[in-house]
């Protein structure tokens, strides 16, 4: 396990992401490093209640009490909270996760500091994240260094040009629910002869995760892993070729292209 520094980290907004990200992170650090803030003193019960984290109903309260900010509120709400904030951002690394929000456009905010847009995903809630983050003109070496900390804390992270962090959330972001989808409708057609529904989901739940750790842990590519399966006049190779015959393949390059379309289009 990676050395944990003792910076302190707070976030903005506690929903559903923030939420998969404290869950995560407390794992690794003492709740008192963590401070969270919410307008609503409902939506703080619940991660005080859950974590002991310290909790605030002021925004800048947290930024004061932070080395490292995660901004966590969704993109409409994320210029009110930069225009609250900016006073008290001083020596603080601002990280955003608000999907389709541009480095730039948190900088013409702020001023120049410094700053780290994360894409992260859901699976971040059982410490299986894949994320990608892009920095900004004024963060620094450390900064990177310290956010891949962090993040991979919570599983996988990979630092790419912001330019590609819309095709990165169409795998990452996307990706868990094509890929239930998938195990969904190869499931129903079980279920349909007869299995368990509760067996099938499980079945195929078990099958993705399996699939995932035998690529990383093995190294392998998909490719390979297909060729350990699919042995020749064998039942997979059936499958497959229904597949090809089916066009899924370029299927799978529509949805890809469709989905890019539209979160380039959200972050106009
Ligand atoms: N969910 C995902 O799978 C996912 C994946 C990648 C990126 N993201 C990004 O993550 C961000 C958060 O998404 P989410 O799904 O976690 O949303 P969410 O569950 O709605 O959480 C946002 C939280 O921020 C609170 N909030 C709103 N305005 C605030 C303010 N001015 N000050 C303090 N707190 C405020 C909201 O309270 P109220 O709702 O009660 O007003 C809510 O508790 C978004 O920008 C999204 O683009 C999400």
């Amino acid at each position: 396990m990676q050395k944990m520094s003792n910076k302190k980290i707070g976030f903005i907004g506690t929903g559903k992401m923030a939420t998969a990200l404290i869950s995560s992170i407390y794992k690794n650090r003492p709740a008192k490093e963590i401070i969270a803030s919410n307008h609503k003193e409902e939506n703080l019960k619940k991660v005080k209640s859950k974590y002991n984290i310290r909790t605030t109903l002021s925004n800048k309260e947290a930024v004061k009490n932070s080395d490292i900010v995660f901004i966590c509120v969704k993109p409409q709400d994320i210029d009110n909270v930069l225009k609250e904030i900016k006073n008290e951002v001083k020596n603080q690394l601002i990280v955003s996760i608000a999907a389709g929000v541009k480095i730039r456009h948190i900088e013409g905010i702020l001023g120049k500091k410094r700053v780290i847009r994360v894409m992260p995903n859901i699976n971040c809630l059982v410490g299986e994240m894949a994320a990608g983050f892009s920095k900004g003109k004024y963060a620094t070496k450390q900064d990177v260094d310290e956010i891949y900390r962090v993040l991979n804390a919570a599983g996988m992270a990979f630092l790419i040009g912001e330019d590609l962090i819309d095709s990165l959330s169409v795998i990452s972001g996307c990706g868990p629910a094509f890929f239930a989808y998938f195990m969904k409708h190869i499931a129903d057609s079980g279920i349909k002869k007869g299995l368990k529904k509760e067996i099938a989901y499980n079945l195929a739940a078990k099958a993705m995760l399996g699939t995932g750790k035998l690529l990383l842990e093995l190294n392998l590519t998909p490719s390979q892993l297909i060729g350990m399966v699919a042995s020749k006049k064998g039942v997979t190779v059936e499958g497959l070729k229904v597949l090809d015959k089916r066009k899924i393949k370029q299927t799978m390059e529509e949805m890809f292209n469709a989905a890019l379309k539209r979160s380039i289009e959200l972050g106009k």
